[in-house]
């Protein structure tokens, strides 16, 4: 549905995205996910056809971001981070705006309108001035926009940003909802845990450069380190805890890590409850014992430091 080939955007001396390779398929929703800068925007753009590449290839639905433009435009719904507000205009009237501009035919636009506006919760505000709805409104409206076109594909640009946690929540179940309708989706973000639920595929970018592409669960897994048990015991026991610990057979090492005593165990033992069983049999109550979890925030913080190739 998107691929990118050695896609380059340089702005003079500086090379925003550098030799980009992405692929994304049809159904995907993709978390463009790196820190401020790297150059995700830019790509999203790129993708929109409102910039074109320096070097390098896109192709968005087949068709080239170089001289198909207008095909992709068709197909291909953007919501930039950050877009007016204008004044004096009515939520439905805003909508009809654009409704005309996309060439949605006069009899199909009042459905279509309504449609958008059902979809995104915002029919009750329709004859609301845009300039008075809530930050979180307006993003929906937002999105209402960009679906007017039914298109195939869409690139939202940080799309819950600003969002207080209620709304983040409402605008995540809205994206669920558009998967579930079948859309390819790109979602650019910093926040990297609201993503790991609606997405099933993740690229991490840095400095135009992709660290990592490839399936969320896959990322996670990758970056477990395998025989890591982490438990919890009361701050006076910590140390004796961690002595005990170190002096089983199969304990490589054992540290204490934040509030947590943390063992690393050979790799061939299956069976970690042997951590558990030493400490309870000493005495030492226990109000965690868990494998090392990795989210997808420790995975951007570990790729984007080069730790993982
Ligand atoms: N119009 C421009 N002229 C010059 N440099 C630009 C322009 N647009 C972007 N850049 C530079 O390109 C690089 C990538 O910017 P981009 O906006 O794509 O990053 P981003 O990943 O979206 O960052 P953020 O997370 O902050 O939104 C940055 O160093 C930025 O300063
Ligand atoms: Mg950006």
């Amino acid at each position: 549905m998107i691929e990118t080939r050695g896609l380059t955007k340089t702005y003079g001396e500086m090379t925003a995205v550098d030799h980009l390779d992405l692929s994304i398929e049809k159904g995907d929703i993709f978390a463009f996910i790196g820190p401020n800068g790297a150059g995700k925007s830019t790509t999203m753009k790129i993708l929109a056809t409102l910039l074109r590449p320096t070097t390098g290839q896109a192709y968005v639905c087949g068709y080239s971001v170089i001289g198909q433009a207008r095909h992709i435009r068709r197909k291909v719904g953007y919501m930039p981070d950050f877009f007016g507000v204008y004044q004096d205009m009515t939520v439905n009237e805003y909508l009809e705006f654009f409704a005309a501009l996309y060439k949605i035919p006069p009899k199909e636009r009042r459905r279509m309108v309504g449609d958008v506006l059902d979809l995104t919760d915002l029919s009750y505000k329709k004859a609301a001035d845009v300039s008075s709805l809530s930050r979180g409104m307006q993003q929906r409206l937002g999105l209402a926009r960009v679906l007017l076109h039914d298109p195939e594909v869409l690139l939202l640009d940080e799309p819950a940003s600003g969002l207080d946690p209620r709304a983040r929540v409402e605008m995540r179940e809205l994206l669920k909802e558009l998967r579930n309708m079948g859309k390819t989706i790109v979602i650019s973000s910093h926040i990297l845990v609201e993503l790991a639920e609606l997405c099933n595929k993740v690229g991490i970018v840095e400095r135009g450069k992709l660290v990592y592409s490839g399936g969320i669960d896959e990322v996670l897994e990758k970056l477990r380190r395998p025989g890591i048990v982490q438990v919890r015991v009361p701050n006076d026991e910590r140390e004796r805890a961690r002595a005990l610990l170190e002096d089983i057979d199969v304990v490589k090492t054992a540290v204490l890590r934040d509030d947590l005593v943390e063992v690393e165990l050979d790799a061939e033992v299956t069976d970690p409850s042997i951590v558990a069983r030493v400490l309870l049999n000493a005495g030492v109550p226990l109000s965690l014992f868990r494998q090392e979890e990795v989210d997808l925030e420790d995975a951007f913080l570990r790729l984007t430091k080069g730790q993982v190739a």
